[in-house]
């Protein structure tokens, strides 16, 4: 019997799939096609062939332990130490999962906020543990009053994405103020804060977890060097939280992969040390500008994209289609594929809006809006 009957092909798959039939232009998985920086691979080359092939301590290289440490000093100004307080994980998605695996149990809720990336429900039922889905505002930001109804003592964990996974939308001050009174009325609730899009955000500044004093102690953050310097395909990331969650942690993932992959962690450390995060958001920035300039010429009405490199896109005024069978329509009839929203919904909630990935060289960006324009 299947312990995950209702998981069948993801719509990322499906819609790849269905890309790739029809010679569409992908805009619907989330990851770069563009070279990553020639720094990267020179240090690749380099590091090759010195000795670093061998397992490496679980917790992670040590000098990327403390590269990463200063690199959450210099971002977020807080200090956490290196041996106690980090985890390199297999990409972001291990850490989600090695978390919950280690801090959930049997019976307790994990409040998830639709909608969402994939990762989040999975672990939730494979500890035994009930997801439950709370929907944000149809503009992406936090619904409190519904969060403060869903919580309560048998709450364990609230999973958080920010900045956001399909919309791009960016936390504010407020809305951490009212996580912050969330976690003094529940003591048992443990905050999963997946940020893995930090350094991709525009105007407004991303907050973190690191930043507030009084989630410090009850959050475990996850990071990913895939999306920050386009490796998606390295998979390392890493987890921060305090010593004594960290402790339960590290015993799941030393039996799930003991330690990450050695060529990779002591390439990363050197990187750390040269990298332009700066530079990387004046990037993305641009990316976006780009390609919402070109979308303008499309009957598309775009939703506000703050972070990530993601645009979501609303059709409702042009079709009454299912937001499934327009993506379906574009990619046959238009050549571009995309990514339905209500796919990130776990009621499947249709708006009529699509989620594009603008993480694309340009000409890709121009040939899809050409096409689109057909619309
Ligand atoms: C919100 C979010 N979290 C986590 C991940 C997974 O990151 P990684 O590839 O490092 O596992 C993704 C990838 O798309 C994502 O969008």
């Amino acid at each position: 019997m299947s312990k995950l009957p209702h998981i069948g092909t993801s719509i990322f798959s499906v819609m790849t799939q269905m890309a790739n039939h029809h010679n569409a232009i992908n805009l619907s998985q989330g990851f770069p096609n563009f070279p990553i920086d020639e720094q990267l691979v020179t240090i690749v080359a380099r590091k090759a062939s010195e000795n670093v092939h061998q397992y490496q301590p679980s917790s992670g290289n040590l000098q990327l332990l403390q590269k990463i440490a200063n690199l959450i000093s210099t971002s977020y100004g807080r200090t956490i130490n290196p041996e106690t307080e980090i985890l390199v994980t297999a990409g972001a998605t291990q850490g989600i999962f090695t978390a919950i695996q280690a801090l959930v149990s049997r019976h307790e809720e994990v409040i998830i906020l639709d909608p969402c990336y994939d990762a989040y429900e999975t672990p939730v039922i494979l500890t035994g543990a009930k997801p439950i889905h709370v929907e944000l505002n149809d503009d992406f930001s936090p619904n409190w009053s519904a969060i403060g109804n869903a919580v309560h003592a048998n709450t364990r964990m609230i999973i958080i994405n920010n900045p956001h996974n399909p919309s791009g939308k960016i936390w504010i001050e407020a809305d951490f103020v009212a996580l912050e009174n969330l976690l003094d009325k529940h003591p048992n609730l443990l905050v999963l804060s997946d940020e893995v899009y930090e350094y991709i955000t525009f105007e407004q500044p991303h907050i973190s977890v690191h930043q507030r004093e009084k989630l410090r102690q009850r959050s475990i953050s996850v990071s990913s060097f895939g999306k920050s310097f386009h490796i998606t395909g390295w998979k390392v990331g890493y987890i921060v939280a305090p010593e004594d969650f960290l402790l339960e942690i590290k015993k799941v993932h030393q039996f799930l992969v003991f330690s990450v992959n050695s060529l990779s962690q002591a390439v990363l450390s050197d990187y750390l040390d040269i990298v332009n995060l700066a530079e990387l958001r004046r990037f993305y920035q641009q990316k976006r500008d780009f390609f919402r300039e070109l979308l303008q010429r499309t009957p598309f009405e775009l939703l506000p994209c703050e972070g990530s490199y993601f645009q979501v896109a609303s059709f409702a005024h042009l079709s009454a289609e299912s937001d499934l069978d327009f993506t379906k329509r574009l990619v046959t009839d238009f050549g571009v594929a995309a990514i339905p929203v209500s796919a990130f919904y776990a009621d499947g909630k249709d708006l009529g809006r699509i989620r594009f990935c603008f993480a694309k060289d340009n000409e890709t960006l121009i040939r899809a809006a050409k096409q689109l324009e057909r619309l």
